[in-house]
């Protein structure tokens, strides 16, 4: 099978892109050869990179130009994943990753600029007819086993739009901000703690459904 192309994308600035590339990376690279690829001139996730101790997953910087170069390259390496963490924007290159992607990862904080915001990208998505998911991300935590009222609202009107929404809801958490500075995911910066939980859930959706007819 050729690699699983995993495009992280929301024109929505500080949506959670990088934190859901690599930490949703590091899962990956447990399950399969994984390749991490930043497309932002910002650069944010080779900043993560810079400070990482391990050489797994294999991160590289590659401009929007080459990209969709980089993704037929990495697409012939067989059952990996290949992650790609996209600017703040849609442009055309953005539009053209997205049309190469297997899966398409939306991070989206519950709030309402920010659903408003992410619109555009999931109704280019949808256009492309791509397998599509959702990523609640930065959220207020869950009252006892109740997720708090913004989660509610935000899945309400994702089921309106009829896109599909990560069962499990990525917590606005200090350890998911302090793991960048060290290079880790937080896989490795707090294992087994609740963001490390919360990502594996996350994980553990996405290849399911990678393996959806
Ligand atoms: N679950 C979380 N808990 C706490 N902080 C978070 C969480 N997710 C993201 N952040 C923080 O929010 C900020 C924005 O996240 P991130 O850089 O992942 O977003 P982005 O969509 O990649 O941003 P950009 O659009 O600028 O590329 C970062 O400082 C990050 O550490
Ligand atoms: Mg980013």
């Amino acid at each position: 099978m050729p690699a699983s192309i995993i495009v992280v994308a929301s024109q929505k600035g500080g949506s959670g892109k990088t934190s859901c590339t690599l930490n949703l990376g590091v899962l990956a690279a447990q399950d399969g050869k994984t390749l991490l690829l930043d497309c932002d001139p910002q650069g944010s996730l080779m900043y993560w990179r810079e400070r990482r101790e391990t050489p797994q997953p294999e991160t590289l910087s590659v401009r929007l130009s080459q990209l969709d170069q980089s993704i037929l390259m990495a697409r012939t390496q067989p059952n990996a994943y290949v992650f790609v963490d996209t600017p703040p924007h849609n442009d055309a290159e953005v539009s053209s990753a997205m049309r190469m992607a297997d899966i398409i990862l939306v991070p989206v904080r519950p709030t309402g600029l920010d659903l408003h915001a992410a619109e555009a990208t999931l109704k280019l998505a949808a256009a492309m007819a791509k397998r599509t998911l959702v990523i609640l991300t930065q959220c207020h935590a869950p009252r006892l086993i109740m997720e708090a009222p913004s989660v509610r609202q935000a899945r309400a009107v994702f089921a309106v739009l009829g896109c599909r929404v990560a069962e499990q809801a990525i917590i606005h958490r200090a350890t998911v901000e302090q793991s960048v500075a060290s290079g880790m995911a937080v896989r490795e910066f707090d294992p087994n703690g609740p963001a490390d939980h919360e990502f594996r859930l996350v994980w553990k959706q996405v290849k399911r459904e990678l393996l959806r007819p």
